[in-house]
């Protein structure tokens, strides 16, 4: 089965091709960080436009570089939520109408459960159960997937998430926008032990995480320091650092907690702050020393893209799923209402 994956849920228009026999054919991205980076942030109305002026070209692209002609898809996945609403309906609007003059289904796709899934494109795809830890920018938290579509939730942040915190920090700390990759880059530079940010929540039991006092430690830190320094640029480097080295502790805290509750001893990480290479390098220390294993997808499939859309569509179109013609996306969408896969 040939699929054609979009993902516009947010500020990146994806596309990819899945083949259910060769695997991915191909992906292409457009993102639109110089368009929102003036604005500090996303600014929905003009991500949806963005989206309509690249959706078409790209999903000419995809189809070029895939090697293949629109009338060989077999099928059209597209991320249906939740997202920002205009984002969702232009490429729900194209995945529908595509789908209706090729007479072919088309599937609608949780944006979470593309991110979840996205590790699995990798070679050497952990087995089920596993334990997922979800860092994106909307959201944290912390998953035990027994099979494709059964999630239980058993961790999530009670208030902002991983990369909103990495975002609003960076923010904080005049780095600009998105946070993540250049609070990462600037921490490099930043003195081990310079300062020490808390852990939260974890001097109590329970996987739930929250990031926002973290957030307002180093915005309270940053305020005190630079009056006494005319050092500015090692202090926001020793901030950054202390920053991600908390919330990098924090997440790995709290992975082992749910490993071990779980008793299971296989984590997949994704979402957008997966990209982070602390992150990724402590966390594959702590499946070493403890004989677990950890997956994570490519530094590309962790961030939005089209490809984790195409492959969770194709799982779920084989399976028979699709949804009738209209048009529909949604803002909000818990993952736990999503369906096991009928086999
Ligand atoms: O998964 P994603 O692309 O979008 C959502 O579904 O939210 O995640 C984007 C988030 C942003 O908050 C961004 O700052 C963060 O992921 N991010 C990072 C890194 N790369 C992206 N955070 C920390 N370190 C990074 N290297
Ligand atoms: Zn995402």
């Amino acid at each position: 089965m040939i699929v054609l994956g979009i993902e516009t849920s947010c500020d990146e228009t994806g596309l990819a091709v899945y083949d259910s026999e060769h695997g991915l054919r191909a992906h292409v991205l457009h993102s639109q960080v110089e368009l929102h980076a003036a604005y500090g942030g996303v600014v929905p109305e003009l991500a949806s436009r963005d989206h309509i002026r690249y959706l078409l070209p790209l999903a000419e692209k995809v189809l070029a570089e895939a090697g293949i002609d629109k009338q060989q898809l077999d099928g059209i996945a597209y991320t249906a939520g939740p997202g920002l609403i205009g984002a969702l309906m232009s490429g729900a609007a194209l995945a529908r109408s595509l789908a209706w003059a090729l007479d072919i289904p088309a599937v609608e796709v949780h944006h979470m459960e593309g991110h979840l899934l996205a590790p699995l494109l990798e070679a050497g795809a952990p087995e089920f159960p596993f334990v997922a830890l979800l860092v994106s920018g909307g959201h944290t938290m912390l998953a035990h997937v027994s099979a494709i579509g059964e999630y239980e939730l058993i961790g999530q942040s009670l208030d902002d998430a991983a990369g909103e915190a990495f975002d609003k920090t960076a923010k904080m700390l005049g780095l600009g926008y998105p946070g993540g990759p250049v609070l990462a880059e600037t921490a490099k530079s930043g003195r081990a032990g310079a300062f020490s940010f808390p852990r939260p929540m974890t001097d109590r039991p329970g996987l739930d995480f929250s990031f926002s006092g973290l957030k307002t430690f180093a915005l309270n830190t940053w305020e005190r320091e630079r009056r006494n320094t005319e050092a500015t640029e090692q202090l926001r480097a020793d901030i950054a650092l202390a920053f991600e080295d908390a919330v990098v502790d924090t997440l790995l805290i709290k992975s082992k907690r749910a490993l071990e509750q779980t008793c299971c001893t296989r984590l997949v990480v994704a979402g957008g702050v997966g990209a982070n290479r602390t992150l990724r390098a402590r966390l594959q220390k702590l499946a070493e020393t403890r004989n677990y294993s950890v997956t994570f997808p490519r530094i590309e499939f962790c961030t939005d893209n089209g490809a984790m859309i195409a492959f969770t569509g194709c799982l779920r179109l084989q399976a028979g799923e699709s949804q009738p013609l209209d048009i529909d996306a949604r803002a909000r969408w818990p993952l736990s209402q999503l369906e096991a896969l009928k086999h």
